[in-house]
């Protein structure tokens, strides 16, 4: 079979086009809406590509103008809302704990709160970005802002500011 005969990914039904590698390289980041129902967050960072529900499973941030940082040797995005960190490959979410807050100087400890962050599958085919959705059955925080209300617009997508 010669390589015009096989099928391209774009055929297959869970893979999702993104975009050409090269653009999402230079872009560093994108954002798109994945089967009509889904908006994800497709980045490239050193070398790898990651994807992940658009926004923070916190309050709805838009993670896509979050700094990426690295915290106990896991690289993470940070939210820009409240500054939630996001592992990347995983979707935990990581906080620093205080062993006794009564103690000086204070030891703290980074510890994860579980998968907060939906992740998606990415894959590269010559030089095409697809991503496949994690469609896992077990629910999983950042959901409740793929729903119509946060994806439609009637949602502020500004931080609550107490006044
Ligand atoms: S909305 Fe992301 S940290 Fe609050």
């Amino acid at each position: 079979m010669s390589s015009e005969e096989v099928s391209p990914p774009s055929s297959s039904p869970t893979m999702h086009f993104i975009g050409k590698k090269a653009d999402i390289v230079k872009a560093g980041r994108v954002t798109k809406q994945v089967n009509g129902c889904r908006d994800v967050l497709v980045m490239y960072h050193h070398g790898q590509l990651y994807a992940l529900d658009m926004r923070c499973y916190h309050a709805g941030g838009s993670l896509q103008n979050g700094d990426i940082e690295e915290f106990n040797g896991r690289l993470c995005i940070v939210c820009p809302w409240h500054k939630y960190k996001i592992t990347l490959a995983e979707g935990e979410g990581l906080y620093q704990a205080v062993d006794d807050p009564t103690v000086r100087p204070l030891r703290s400890h980074w510890r994860s709160k579980g998968i907060k962050q939906r992740v998606h599958k990415v894959t590269e085919v010559g030089g095409d970005v697809y991503v496949t959705l994690n469609d896992s059955s077990d629910p999983i925080e950042s959901d409740v802002y793929q729903t119509e209300k946060y994806r439609t617009g009637t949602f502020n997508m500004q931080p609550k500011v107490k006044t």
